[in-house]
């Protein structure tokens, strides 16, 4: 039963990150299981090559250093020849109408002039991302089931139009987690591509920026410590971060605290201590490219390996 979940080098890995997916790709995964950083999805609209690379370099070293196992990790680009290929096969399988229904693409193509092509044809990537390495479960949120939906579509469509290849995959739900937000606009969720970067607590900053960030935290009116996600939703968003950080729940910790000052001290040395460790391992890999790139290619070729037969059984049965 092989899971597959990726993250697009869009932007700094964040705490959200962190405590949503990677900590636990790191706990949970199983030696079958695979992660990549998409950063062919990263091209998808405008983006500039060299910070492109440079992210998906340090997303990389954040997954290792983070304890993601080295052997289930890869980019998405070094497979870029498998994948281009597969894409074809599987661009021939689906129609122009089901890739134009595609919501994310409606959506992101809104207003946008010279929508690239690409853009269109992600889904289709997506999948090949899925059926090339014949993965069973794809654990995403609800904006990426209808792209799962799609994969589905087309694996079963090929096996029962051209031969048996792919395994048909199924969209599971990851399991809940409070979704972490932003410390200066609590109404959104902290992400890689918000451009102020002040709400945001990236993995690889220092401790000092850390500490800057949380103390300049909004926290809503009031003067008590309540876990009140609705009314007060700066305030809970520090309590999830504890909570997350700490392995606590978040009302059982508002009563520990009667001051924002000194729940911010303690969100500050909670965070710190989570990220302190990844960050010092992040930062050493990303000092020894030569270490880097002997885990990345030998990531890239057990990845390659596992989907190859697949390609070459896809091609031949499509007439190659
Ligand atoms: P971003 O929105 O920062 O670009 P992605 O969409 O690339 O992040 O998501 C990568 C992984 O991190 C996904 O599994 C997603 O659910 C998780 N994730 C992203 N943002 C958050 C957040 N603010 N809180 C919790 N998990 C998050
Ligand atoms: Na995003």
């Amino acid at each position: 039963m092989i899971r597959l979940s990726a993250i697009t080098p869009s932007g700094h890995v964040h705490l959200g990150n962190h405590l949503g997916a990677i900590r636990r790709w790191a706990a949970e995964g199983k030696p079958d299981d695979l992660y990549f950083i998409s950063d062919l999805h990263g091209m998808t609209s405008s983006h500039n090559p060299a910070v492109l690379r440079a992210l998906a370099r340090e997303q990389l070293a954040v997954l290792i250093a983070a304890g993601v196992g080295e052997r289930t990790v890869f980019v998405q680009s070094d497979l870029a020849r498998e994948l281009g290929a597969l894409t074809w096969v599987l661009e021939c399988t689906c129609s122009y109408g089901e890739a134009a229904r595609m919501i994310q693409f409606k959506e992101k193509s809104k207003g946008q002039a010279g929508v690239r092509l690409s853009l269109l044809t992600y889904p289709v990537l997506m999948a090949a991302d899925i059926l090339l390495q014949g993965a069973a479960q794809v654990p995403v949120g609800e904006d990426q089931r209808q792209h799962v939906e799609l994969a589905r579509v087309l694996a079963r469509r090929f096996n029962a139009t051209y031969g048996e290849v792919f395994t048909v995959p199924e969209a599971v739900l990851p399991p809940a987690a409070a979704r972490v937000r932003d410390l200066s606009e609590p109404a959104r969720k902290m992400s890689k591509s918000t451009r102020d970067a002040a709400g945001v607590l990236f993995v690889l900053d220092e401790p000092d920026a850390l500490r800057r960030k949380i103390k300049r935290a909004v926290t809503d009116g009031g003067s008590t410590v309540a876990y009140d996600p609705e009314g007060r939703p700066g305030l809970a968003n520090l309590l999830d971060i504890l909570a997350g950080c700490v392995d606590g729940d978040p009302v059982e910790l508002a009563a520990e605290y009667t001051s924002y000052g000194a729940l911010k001290a303690a969100v500050t040395e909670a965070v710190v201590e989570t990220l302190a460790p990844i960050r010092t391992a992040a930062t050493a890999l990303l000092d020894d490219p030569a270490e880097l790139d002997r885990i990345r290619k030998a990531g890239a070729t057990r990845a390659a390996e596992r989907g190859e037969h697949r390609l070459q059984s896809a091609l031949r049965l499509i007439g190659a």
